[in-house]
């Protein structure tokens, strides 16, 4: 049976036999291959979506709030807190629920998508809703857990990152080797440092003899890390990455350095359509926010980056189902029929 990361990946990470394992059987997420994707934009790569999504909260952060919670129990905490966009504190108020310990999670009021907010709810979080952005969010929750007893579990914590990085040994074992390139949405950046991490450890241990190249995406409206500089009022559909301070800066922009990757930028319109084309034509449904990732994948394709051949890796890093308003925005004219039959056929283009 599958019991999760920390029992699959035990000596990559910081954990002994008296750590607690707190987990939900995270990890063990489907790797798909999309060639209906490809072909729609006529390339000549291989390409592959890994469906975090699938996770038990529905999104890649239960790989390090496992770890989290765990190490915060080893050490005695009662509590935990962190800010977020919404996937964070989702998983925190379902981990810190299952660990027995009390979840303080701090969001921006009105920006949090709605299937999210219900998670946190729904697993007993103490829900604060900020006057203020994701930015402010996670600088008071600093403070806060400087001063009071609370382990603070935003991805600064570095047991979330060590949980993380199991996201890239599990693309190197299901590919049977090592990605060409990795496209990833990114938000406060952990992510993308964790999986460079994972990859790194990887080789080191002998398990692949390559690394990829790392490619890292933002929305327009919230891209300090391509500007090179803080963005005061992130602005963007694709609220999980509505940023524009993020924490792990620095290590996200050593891993696209180090593994000679790029950070891009997309715009609404451009994620938008690819979370409408990855749902339409592969049948599977991603936030916004993942959707990024196979937007920059569209844009590098069309720009001839990608050679042919080249093995592609998209992190499809949440589930559509967090944030169903912003597919219903896009729904076509809705179909409202009398109950006859005639009536039905005639508006099913059948009649
Ligand atoms: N995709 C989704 C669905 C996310 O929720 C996030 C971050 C990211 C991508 C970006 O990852 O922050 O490691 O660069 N969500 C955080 C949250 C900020 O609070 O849920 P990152």
């Amino acid at each position: 049976m599958w019991r999760g990361v920390i029992d699959q990946y035990r000596e990559f990470l910081p954990v002994t036999e008296r750590t607690p394992v707190i987990t939900l059987h995270e990890g063990n997420t489907p790797l798909i291959r999309a060639d209906r994707l490809r072909e729609a934009h006529e390339n000549r790569i291989e390409l592959f979506l890994k469906c975090e999504g699938a996770n038990p909260t529905g999104s890649f952060k239960d790989r390090g709030m496992t770890m989290a919670l765990s190490k915060a129990l080893e050490e005695g905490a009662a509590a935990v807190i962190c800010a977020s966009t919404g996937n964070t504190s989702a998983s925190a108020a379902a981990y810190a629920a299952r660990a027995g310990c009390r979840a303080i999670v701090v969001v921006p009021r009105g920006q949090v998508a709605v299937g999210k907010l219900s998670q946190a709810i729904m697993h007993g979080a103490m829900l604060i809703q900020l006057e203020g952005n994701f930015d402010k969010a996670l600088e008071i929750v600093k403070g806060v857990s400087e001063k009071f007893q609370v382990a603070w579990v935003n991805s600064v914590n570095p047991f979330r990152i060590e949980g993380q990085k199991t996201a890239a040994f599990e693309i190197c074992n299901q590919l049977e080797g090592s990605p060409d390139f990795v496209f990833i949405p990114v938000g406060n950046a952990g992510n993308i440092s964790a999986y460079w991490k994972g990859f790194q450890e990887y080789r080191r241990a002998g398990r692949v003899s390559r690394l990829p190249r790392m490619m890292g995406w933002q929305a327009e409206g919230a891209a300090p890390l391509s500007l090179g500089r803080v963005v005061e009022h992130p602005e963007t559909v694709a609220s999980a990455i509505r940023i524009g301070n993020p924490a792990s800066w620095k290590l996200a922009l050593a891993a696209i350095e180090e593994s000679q990757g790029e950070i891009g930028v997309v715009s609404d319109a451009e994620i938008l359509s690819a979370y409408r084309q990855v749902a339409q034509v592969e049948g599977i449904y991603c936030e916004p926010a993942s959707a990024a990732a196979v937007a920059g994948l569209i844009k590098c394709s069309r720009e001839g980056k990608i050679p042919p051949g080249a093995r592609v890796v998209c992190i499809l890093t949440g589930h559509g189902l967090k944030d169903p308003e912003t597919a219903i925005t896009l729904a076509p004219p809705l179909h409202v029929v009398e109950a006859n039959l005639d009536a039905a056929a005639q508006a099913m283009g059948l009649g």
